[in-house]
């Protein structure tokens, strides 16, 4: 798909040259600017505890949390400003005139990990006060940003909250209220963890999706992997976090806390607009280790959830509600909780076909007790049904004219290509696209590869390892990357013309960093990304933002783009 010649009519602006890409400091195209926003560790209303480093426990969950990721931009029409008669009234609401939905909004943040020497300035916890600080720096933020003159600031807010490892959390759908989420202690359901990306509902709620959640349990006794803690990648050291050394609750050799995995791995919906709302974990939409749930409506007003699950040899989900959303809405149900999820099957002739995760099905009813355990156990129950395994999937996005793009983001390990991973081994990553043969409703589709990342390289259109991706309304694709760039490059940031292929890189970030999580404001004037781990954490690779701000460590951070015009992203 991707032509030679320049001759895109959506792609208006200079690119940043791959020369330029590859310093201590991020670059963005010529036509554009950029500025910092609610790095790691400021209050998360202005009025809460300053930025220290390392933070105290209590502070940090008042705080913006470290490695920012998905994220989506919740538009404020300022109420009570409305009336157009009002002349007065607007006059003293310049932003109104302004379109104010464009100046003010709620911005809903996964915070998906930092290490304990970023966080904790140590590499393991030496106390139950430290693991709750690293606690308390994962989850989700929810925080009211404004625009006052140019530059948009986190302000005080009712809707302002963090939901982190220990906030409570309630279930629901299939999975909810069934012994796999019992454990013996009887302990309360608490927390999300390792928020990668995400989505958002029609009816103006987020989805925060728990990816790596297996890295934060460990065994501090004598314990041994049952299959599924297996294939679910549990070990006894977990990722080093050490939160297991003081926190019973991730300990898998302790017996009281029996089942305790079993409460993440899942697709979280969080109220932006209710600060008091429980987060509900949606069992519906299965438990794998989550990228993102990018959500569309299909036919008949169906809700449509499409879902990679980033491991290698892992596959393309996609969960389908068993009704018209407004209906079900209206009948008091979450069409979240009512549905079939679905698995990927690419064969090799570029058809595919979705396969339903049903105890329905004789040979999952030969496995599993009912469809609880094939919710919770849905890797499980995929490979049971021959999904087709995959080159890591990342995120999805659904382009308006209904193909769906996924992003597997490299398999170092693989050795047998197939047309649908036709690299191997496939260092580098690539993009398939599909379209549904039934408006997303359907359980079969069409498939072919959209771009290849090795074959841009030595090019001016370098990139590897795609990661975030969104498409906008007028055909433009977003591809964002997380992983070893050739050609000198950075992380970075790059826009596809969709009917063209042509590439066009927008914005490098800085040593060590990856780039991910994208949203705009309604009128697409403004786009918020992220950058996550600086430097790795390492002061010496990297300060970034700190000669913006005069603190010293290296902060993940959200990076606010505008073109210098005052056009569209992207244009
Ligand atoms: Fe958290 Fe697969 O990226
Ligand atoms: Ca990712
Ligand atoms: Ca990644
Ligand atoms: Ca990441």
């Amino acid at each position: 798909h991707r032509g030679g010649r320049r001759s895109s009519r959506l792609l208006g602006f200079s690119p940043v040259p791959v020369a330029e890409g590859n310093g201590p400091w991020p670059a963005i195209s010529s036509d554009y600017h950029y500025d910092v926003l609610i790095p790691w560790g400021e209050p998360l209303e202005p009025s809460g505890p300053a930025y220290q480093w390392p933070p105290t426990a209590a502070d940090q969950a008042r705080q913006i949390g470290i490695g920012h990721d998905g994220m989506w931009f919740f538009p404020i029409e300022d109420k009570g400003c409305r009336d157009d008669d009002d002349r007065a009234h607007w006059g003293r609401h310049k932003d109104i005139w302004r379109g104010g939905e464009n100046r003010h909004g709620l911005l809903a943040i996964n915070h998906e990990f930092g290490e304990n020497m970023h966080v904790l300035g140590k590499a393991a916890p030496e106390s139950l006060e430290d693991v709750r600080v690293s606690q308390h720096a994962h989850g989700v933020a929810v925080v009211e940003i404004q625009k006052k003159g140019r530059i948009w600031r986190a302000v005080e807010s009712d809707n302002a909250r963090r939901i982190h490892v220990n906030t409570p959390v309630a279930f629901s759908g299939p999975v909810a209220g069934h012994a796999l989420l019992d454990t013996p202690n009887g302990n309360i359901p608490l927390g999300t963890v390792n928020n990668c990306s995400n989505g958002h509902t029609p009816w103006g709620t987020y989805l925060t999706c728990e990816e790596n959640f297996n890295g934060y349990f460990g065994a501090a006794g004598s314990w041994s992997a049952t299959d599924a803690q297996k294939r679910y990648g549990f070990s006894s050291n977990g990722f080093g976090y050490g939160w297991h050394l003081f926190d019973r609750r991730f300990d898998l050799s302790d017996e009281d806390y029996r089942n305790e995995e079993h409460r993440f791995g899942w697709v979280v919906e969080i109220d932006p607009f209710d600060a008091t709302q429980t987060p509900v974990k949606r069992t519906a939409l299965g438990r794998f280790k989550h990228e993102g749930v990018a959500i569309t409506e299909g036919r008949g007003k169906r809700v449509v959830a499409y879902m990679g699950d980033d491991e290698r040899f892992d596959y393309i989900y996609k969960f389908v509600s068993e009704d018209n959303w407004k209906k079900m809405r209206r009948a008091g149900k979450s069409p979240l909780d009512h549905g079939m999820l679905y698995v990927a099957k690419f064969n090799d002739d570029g058809t595919g076909e979705w396969l339903a995760l049903t105890i329905d099905n004789p040979a999952l009813a030969a496995r599993f007790a009912d469809q609880a355990e094939v919710l919770t156990y849905a890797r499980m129950a995929a490979d049971v049904l021959g999904a087709t395994p995959m080159d890591r999937p990342e995120w999805t996005t659904v382009a308006p004219n209904g193909d769906v793009y996924c992003t597997l983001t490299n398999n170092s390990r693989r050795t047998v290509a197939d047309a649908a991973n036709p690299m191997a081994p496939n260092p580098d990553g690539h993009i398939i696209r599909w379209r549904d043969a039934d408006k997303h409703v359907g359980t079969t589709f069409t498939w072919d590869i959209f771009l290849i990342a090795a074959d841009t390289h030595g090019t001016e259109d370098s990139f590897a390892s795609p990661d975030g991706i969104w498409a906008d309304p007028d055909g433009r694709l977003f591809i964002q990357t997380d992983g070893g760039q050739k050609d000198g490059l950075n992380n970075q940031m790059l826009v596809a013309d969709t009917m063209t292929g042509e590439l066009r890189r927008i914005f490098t970030g800085v040593s060590g960093d990856e780039i991910t999580g994208i949203t705009v404001t309604p009128d697409r004037r403004t786009m918020f990304i992220n950058m996550q781990h600086p430097g790795e954490g390492d002061p010496t690779v990297t300060n970034f933002p700190a000669e913006l701000d005069g603190v010293t460590v290296p902060r993940d951070c959200t990076i606010v783009i505008t073109r210098k015009n005052g056009g569209i992203i992207g244009s």
